[in-house]
């Protein structure tokens, strides 16, 4: 089922989420709904919180359900490794039309669980690198805005309360 995708000024996507303990049907439910959401957006990821459900779960498909096999579910995710830098171009389903050169480390390496609760480990370069990040900064309550050095953020910030004044966010 696809389901509403909140967007920045709703206080849930800026809050942290709680580790999943029970690895049950709700669980898989709550994927099988997120990575459908992702592919109709259409996105390269999507976090739970992006959904109005404060859990640690986020799901990651560069290819956007193109090439099957490819989605990475990640669930209670945790960086052991990030090194180098990229500057690149980043958006975000939860701020809609608004992009802004974000910095991110080059090449990152995640742990965390499937979703049947087994240990997983993905180790992303360039766009999956910033893709974890982007989707682990959701589960800690941290938007790409959140990156961006004071002014870059105002921008950014201003065009979305103009936008909310217009009722067209
Ligand atoms: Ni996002």
């Amino acid at each position: 089922m696809i389901r509403p995708i909140v967007k920045f000024g709703v206080a849930g996507l800026q809050a942290p989420s709680q580790p999943v303990v029970e690895f049950d049907t709700a669980l898989h439910t709550l994927i099988d709904d997120m990575i459908e959401t992702m592919y109709a957006a259409p996105g390269i990821g999507l976090a739970a919180p992006q959904i109005g459900v404060p859990l640690q779960v986020c799901v990651i498909d560069l290819s956007i359900g193109k090439r099957g096999g490819q989605v990475i579910t990640l669930v209670n995710p945790e960086f052991v490794e990030r090194e180098g830098l990229q500057l690149e171009e980043e958006g975000c389903l939860s701020v809609p039309g608004l992009q802004a050169t974000v910095p991110r480390s080059e090449r990152a390496v995640v742990t965390g669980r499937d979703r049947d609760g087994l240990p997983i480990t993905i180790e992303g370069h360039g766009l999956l690198a910033r893709a974890l990040q982007h989707e682990l900064d959701h589960l800690d309550g941290r938007l790409f805005l959140d990156r961006l050095r004071g002014i870059q953020r105002d921008v950014i910030v201003r065009r979305i309360r103009k936008q909310q004044r217009q009722g067209a966010w």
